[in-house]
C-alpha cells in the first residue's frame, strides 16, 4: 500500500495535541491516543463507551522505545525476535519509571504492549515522542473494524480523524500472550499458540475463560455483531442467514462463505467484515455451521462462541 505522509502527518499533530485518531494495522484497526496522557486516554475510554477497568494496549514502534516502560525478560525476547513487528500483544512488569498514563492500566503494575505491522501505523510511531494506547475502534462489545468505512460506521463524526490504511490483513485482535511467569495465553487471536509453542519449546496454557478475568477480550459476550448467532448448526431456521465455512454447492441468498475452499486463515480474515454484512442485509439472526477447531479455527470459534452469549 502507498504511503500518504500528509495523512500521516495529519495524525501526527492531532495525536500531539491529545486528540484521538483512528489508525489502521494488520490486525484491526484501532482508537489511538498519546499513552502518556491522561486527557487523551479519558477521550478513548469516553469515545469507545468502554468501563475504565479494562486497560488499554500500547503500541510501539520497536524495543528502544520501550525501554523506559517495561522490564524485558527471555521469553519476551525469543517471540519479539520472531513476530514483531505482527499480531502478538505481550503482558508484561511495568517499569517504576514508566511514564504511561494510570488511565490507560487501570493503575495496574503491568503493561500490555504491541509491535503492529501495518506500515502506516509503523511509520507513524517511529516519529511520535510516545507510545500510542489503542484499544479496537469499535464500540465496546461489538466486533471490531476492519476497513476506515467499519469504523466510520460505529463512530460517524465523534472521531477526529481516520487514518486511511485499506483492509486489515489479519482481520482479528492479536494474540495475547502473559509473560511475567510461566507463558500463558489469554486472548487467542491473530497468531496462532501452534509457532508461538515452537519458539518457546513447551507447551503454553489457554487461559480466556478465567473465574477472574485479566483481559476483558475473555469476557464471555463480546464481538457480537448486535444480533443473536447459534453454532454447529445443521439445519437452519426460516429469516436465518446461514454461516459456512466454505463455499457449498447450494447457492441459496441466505449463505454466506467466511472462504472459498475452507481456507481457515482466508475464513479468519472475512469473519467481521461478513458478520456485519449480513447484519446490514437486514437479517435478524445467524446460524453458524461447524467450524474445524484447529490452527485459526480456534480462534473463530472463540470469537463466535463470546459473540453468540448476546441475546
Ligand atoms: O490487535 C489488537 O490487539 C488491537 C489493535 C488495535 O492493536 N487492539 C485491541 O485492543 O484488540 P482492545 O482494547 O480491544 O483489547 C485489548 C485487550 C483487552 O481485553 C484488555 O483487557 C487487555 O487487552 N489488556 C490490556 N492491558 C492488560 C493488562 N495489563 N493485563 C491483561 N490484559 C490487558
Ligand atoms: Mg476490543
Amino acid at each position: 500500500m502507498k504511503i500518504n505522509l500528509a495523512n500521516i502527518k495529519k495524525a501526527k499533530n492531532l495525536l500531539n495535541n491529545r486528540e484521538c485518531v483512528a489508525i489502521p494495522t494488520e490486525t484491526v484497526y484501532g482508537i489511538a491516543g498519546n499513552a502518556y496522557s491522561d486527557t487523551a486516554c479519558k477521550k478513548i475510554f469516553r469515545l469507545k463507551k468502554r468501563p475504565a477497568n479494562n486497560p488499554l494496549i500500547i503500541h510501539y514502534y520497536d524495543l528502544k522505545k520501550l525501554e523506559n516502560d517495561c522490564d524485558f525478560n527471555d521469553n519476551f525476547l525469543k517471540l519479539y525476535k520472531r513476530f514483531c513487528p505482527g499480531p502478538i500483544t505481550f503482558i508484561l512488569n511495568q517499569k517504576k519509571t514508566s511514564k504511561i498514563s494510570k488511565i490507560a492500566t487501570n493503575k495496574k503494575n503491568t503493561l500490555a504492549v504491541r509491535f503492529p505491522k501495518h506500515p502506516v501505523t509503523r511509520n507513524l510511531l517511529k516519529y511520535l515522542k510516545f507510545p500510542i494506547a489503542a484499544p479496537s475502534a469499535n464500540i465496546s462489545s461489538r466486533i471490531s473494524a476492519v476497513t476506515s468505512s467499519d469504523v466510520k460506521e460505529d463512530f460517524g463524526k465523534k472521531i477526529k480523524y481516520i487514518l486511511e490504511g485499506g483492509r486489515s490483513s489479519v482481520g482479528v485482535e492479536s494474540t495475547i500472550i502473559d509473560l511475567r511467569n510461566n507463558p500463558k495465553i489469554l486472548r487467542l487471536g491473530g497468531l496462532e499458540v501452534g509457532i508461538i509453542q515452537k519458539i518457546l519449546k513447551k507447551k503454553i496454557s489457554i487461559n480466556t475463560n478465567p473465574s477472574k478475568i485479566l483481559a476483558p477480550g475473555q469476557s464471555r459476550i463480546h464481538y457480537s455483531p448486535g444480533i443473536p448467532i447459534r453454532l454447529n448448526v445443521k439445519t437452519i431456521k426460516k429469516n436465518e442467514a446461514y454461516l459456512l465455512i466454505r463455499k457449498s454447492k447450494i447457492n441459496k441468498m441466505n449463505h454466506y462463505f467466511l472462504s472459498k475452499k475452507g481456507n481457515l486463515k482466508e475464513a479468519l480474515k472475512n469473519l467481521y467484515t461478513i458478520l456485519r454484512k449480513i447484519k446490514k442485509d437486514n437479517y435478524k439472526s445467524i446460524a453458524v455451521g461447524k467450524i474445524p477447531h484447529k490452527g485459526f479455527g480456534k480462534t473463530i470459534n472463540d470469537r463466535l462462541l463470546r459473540a453468540s452469549k448476546f441475546k
